[in-house]
C-alpha cells in the first residue's frame, strides 16, 4: 500500500467523523458512532492501523504521524458530542433509576356492577334449577313480535318505539315488513327461541341487552338489560311463578323486601301480572309476568292442552340499583370509574 492511499483512507475516515459527530443527536447514537470508529475490536481506526504493516519502511514514520494525528482529531470530537449531548450515561456513575421513589401501583379492573348483577342472578335461579341461554340482539319481527302473539297493528311494533334496521335490501324498515329486522326490545325473544329448539320440559333463563329508543333521564337508557325466564312443563301454576318470583326478590334483595303482583296485560301471557318490589317507600314496577299465552305454544306447534307454562321479564338495572343504591341509571354507563369503583366484587 502506498503513503499516498493510506493517507487519502485517513483523510476520508476524518471526514466522516466529522459529519456524523458534528450532527449526532442521541446518546444512543453516539455510542453506536464511538464503537465504529475508535471501537477495541472492529473499530474503523483500528482497521486503519492493520494496513500501517504494508507500508514500505522508509515511509511507515510519515504513516504513524498522520494516524496519530486523525485517531487524535476523531477522539476530541467525539469528545465534543459528548459534551454537547450533557455526557454519556456511560460516564456517569449514577444509577439512572432513583429506587428511594415509592412505586406505581398497578390499577386492578374489576367487573362492571351490571356485569356482577347478571353473574349473581344466573347464581340464584341456577339455585332455582334454571338453565342459562341466550339469543341474539339483532332480531327478525317473528321472534320479537309475530310469535309473542303481538299482531300487526299493535303499537309495541311501531318505528318510533325501535330500532329497525336499514338492511341492504331495503333503507327504510316497514314495521308490518317480514324480512324486517331490529334491535330486539324485549328478552321475550329468546322464549321463542327456546321452544323452537329445545325439548319440553324446559326452565330457562336468558339475560341480555334491550333496547329502546326512550330519552335518557334518571330511569330510562336506550340500552338496558333483562333477565327473561321461561317454565315449561306439565300443571305449571300461577302459584308456581309467584313463588319464583317471591324466592328470587328475597334472595337477591333481601329476605324483608316486599313483593306484589298487580293484574296486568301482555300479549304473550294469559293472565298477566306486573311485578313490583318496595323500594324507598315507594312500590317499584320491576317488569312482568304471566301464564304461556296458548296463542303462543299453538304458533310453536306446541299442545297448550298438554303443556303450560309461565314467564317473566325483569329489569337488570332496575334491581342492580336498588341493591346498590343507585338512583341514575345513567351514571351506570358514563364509564366514570371513580363512580364504577365503588361497586367492587
Ligand atoms: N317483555 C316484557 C317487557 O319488556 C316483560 C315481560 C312481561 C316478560 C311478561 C315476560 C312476561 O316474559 O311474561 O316489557
Amino acid at each position: 500500500m502506498s503513503l499516498q492511499n493510506f493517507i487519502e483512507s485517513l483523510d476520508g475516515l476524518l471526514d466522516e467523523a466529522k459529519s456524523s459527530l458534528d450532527t449526532v443527536a442521541s446518546n444512543e447514537q453516539l455510542e453506536a458512532l464511538r464503537v465504529k470508529f475508535v471501537g477495541a475490536k472492529n473499530g474503523a481506526i483500528k482497521a486503519v492501523q492493520k494496513l500501517m504493516g504494508a507500508i514500505e519502511s522508509e515511509h511507515r514514520p510519515a504513516a504513524g504521524k498522520k494516524f496519530n494525528e486523525v485517531r487524535d482529531a476523531i477522539q476530541s470530537l467525539l469528545d465534543t458530542a459528548t459534551d454537547r449531548l450533557g455526557g454519556g450515561t456511560k460516564t456517569s456513575n449514577e444509577p439512572s433509576v432513583d429506587p428511594t421513589l415509592p412505586g406505581v401501583r398497578p390499577v386492578l379492573g374489576q367487573l362492571h356492577p351490571i356485569t356482577q348483577t347478571i353473574e349473581h342472578l344466573k347464581e340464584i335461579m341456577g339455585r332455582l334449577g334454571f338453565n342459562v341461554t341466550e339469543g341474539p340482539e339483532i332480531e327478525d319481527t317473528w321472534h320479537n313480535f309475530v310469535a309473542l302473539n303481538i299482531p300487526e297493528d299493535h303499537p309495541a311494533r311501531d318505528p318510533l318505539d325501535n330500532f329497525y334496521l336499514a338492511t341492504a335490501k331495503k333503507q327504510a324498515q316497514n314495521p308490518s315488513d317480514r324480512d324486517a329486522m331490529l334491535l330486539r326490545s324485549q328478552t321475550s325473544t329468546v322464549q321463542i327461541r327456546v321452544m323452537e329448539t329445545q325439548p319440553l320440559p324446559l326452565r330457562i333463563i336468558s339475560l341480555g341487552r334491550v333496547y329502546r329508543p326512550d330519552a335518557p333521564d334518571a330511569t330510562h337508557f336506550p340500552m338496558f338489560h333483562q333477565m327473561e325466564g321461561l317454565w315449561v312443563d306439565k300443571n305449571v301454576t300461577m302459584a308456581q311463578l309467584k313463588s319464583v318470583l317471591r324466592l328470587f326478590a328475597t334472595s337477591y334483595l333481601g329476605s324483608d323486601v316486599r313483593v306484589r303482583f298487580r293484574p296486568s296485560f301482555f300479549p304473550f301471557t294469559e293472565p298477566s301480572v306486573e311485578v313490583d318490589y318496595w323500594w324507598n317507600g315507594n312500590w317499584i314496577e320491576f317488569g312482568g309476568a304471566g301464564m304461556v299465552d296458548p296463542n303462543v305454544f299453538q304458533a310453536l306447534g306446541i299442545d297448550s292442552e298438554k303443556w303450560s307454562g309461565f314467564a317473566f321479564g325483569l329489569g337488570v338495572e332496575r334491581l342492580c340499583m336498588r341493591r346498590f343504591g343507585i338512583v341514575d341509571i345513567r351514571d351506570l354507563y358514563r364509564s366514570d370509574v371513580r363512580f364504577l369503583r365503588q361497586f367492587a366484587s
